[in-house]
């Protein structure tokens, strides 16, 4: 069974701190908040425990984890060569939503990067992640909490829903802030590569350590296995509409579909249609309140059995390019079945 225990977020209650941390220690999996989405927690010098978070979730074994530390001076327990863009970033952005990606010790089992001979480190914002490194005392491998395809939690409810009977532990911080994964930059490349936009963004880190590119999906592929995956995707079909399309073409699409099933719509754009087949969730035109809100209103859609989800895109720049990014690949074709 699954035991939840509610946490205060900004001062979380030592004893079940405690408790998680003495199921990482003993190789268990516990879910946890960090200011972006949920992750499920194990040991990640712990080789056993790491493949345990493949098996609860359904992951592909080569899609590599996230290693979760408690302050930048414990980046030397996981990576061998600690870069001067390294510290810089480390510096400006931890704890906050920035993953790099390093070489990997030796002593950090293969299975955390699928095989990988690097590993991603971030260091999370969120209290009670904070607390839950420090008092297990090791560094703490951790995947967005969600089965695998389904879209990232960013509540200890939708944790539940796809993760009950699975896990040991979740521990309940509330929503999470920013509601979107972090931004991972590959620092064994030069210049540095983003491997997935976040709430950090391009200009940024480029204002910290100078030219930063985008990879391209054939670097992506090579660097970061896991993105070919198919990610962020709710179980209806969902089809993105461009930012800017006029009101009446949103409202006909909408109409169309509706011939054929239940329809969602998720935008900010207001359309007039009375059908109790048609479900809307009216979000702000800002990356905030999309990031926030939007997985949650992919599972709610699902929740109401909508046959097809219509999302109105938002502007691509600053923080709205790792919105767009999700959303682009949950309206993507599935290219491997995951
Ligand atoms: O905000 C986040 O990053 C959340 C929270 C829980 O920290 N975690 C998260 O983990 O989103 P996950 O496993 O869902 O996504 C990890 C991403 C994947 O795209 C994976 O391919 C990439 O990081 N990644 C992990 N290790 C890597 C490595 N060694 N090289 C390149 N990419 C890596
Ligand atoms: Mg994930």
């Amino acid at each position: 069974m699954t035991q939840v225990i509610h946490l205060d977020p900004e001062h979380p209650e030592y004893e079940a701190i405690e408790l998680a941390a003495s199921i990482i220690r003993g190789g268990g999996l516990v879910a946890f908040p960090t200011e972006t989405v949920y992750g499920l927690g194990a040991d990640a010098m712990n080789e056993n425990a790491v493949r345990k978070i493949f098996e609860a979730k359904g992951r592909p074994a080569d899609n590599p984890c996230i290693v979760h530390i408690d302050g930048s001076e414990k980046l030397a327990a996981v990576v061998e060569r600690i870069s001067s863009k390294a510290v810089q970033l480390a510096a400006s952005f931890w704890p906050g939503p920035l993953t790099l990606v390093l070489r990997r010790k030796p002593e950090v089992p293969s299975a955390v990067s699928a095989g990988l001979s690097t590993v991603a480190v971030r260091m999370p914002s969120n209290k009670i992640a904070i607390d839950l490194i420090k008092s297990s005392g090791t560094p703490v491998a951790a995947p967005s909490a969600n089965v695998s395809g389904r879209p990232s939690p960013t509540t200890a409810l939708h944790v539940l829903n796809d993760l009950d009977g699975r896990i040991d532990l979740i521990l309940d911080g509330g929503t999470t802030n920013i509601g979107i994964e972090s931004t991972v930059v590959d620092l064994t490349n030069d210049p540095p590569l983003i491997l997935r936009p976040g709430w950090i963004t391009r200009d940024m880190l480029s204002g910290v350590i100078g030219s930063v590119e985008y990879g391209t999906s054939a670097e992506e592929l090579r660097h970061s296995p896991g993105t070919r995956h198919r990610h962020y995707s709710p179980r209806a079909k969902m089809t993105l509409v461009e930012p800017g399309s006029p009101p009446e073409l949103i409202e006909r699409v909408c109409r169309e579909r509706l011939q054929h099933g239940p329809v969602g719509l998720i935008g900010y754009t207001r359309v007039n249609i009375d059908n109790p087949n048609f479900k809307n969730i009216v979000l702000k035109e800002d990356p905030a309140e999309y990031a926030h809100r939007i997985y949650s209103a992919f599972r709610s859609m699902d929740e109401q059995l909508v046959r097809e989800i219509i999302v109105e895109g938002i502007s691509d720049s600053g923080e709205g390019a790792a919105v767009m990014d999700r959303l682009r690949r949950a309206a993507s074709v599935d290219n491997d079945g995951h």
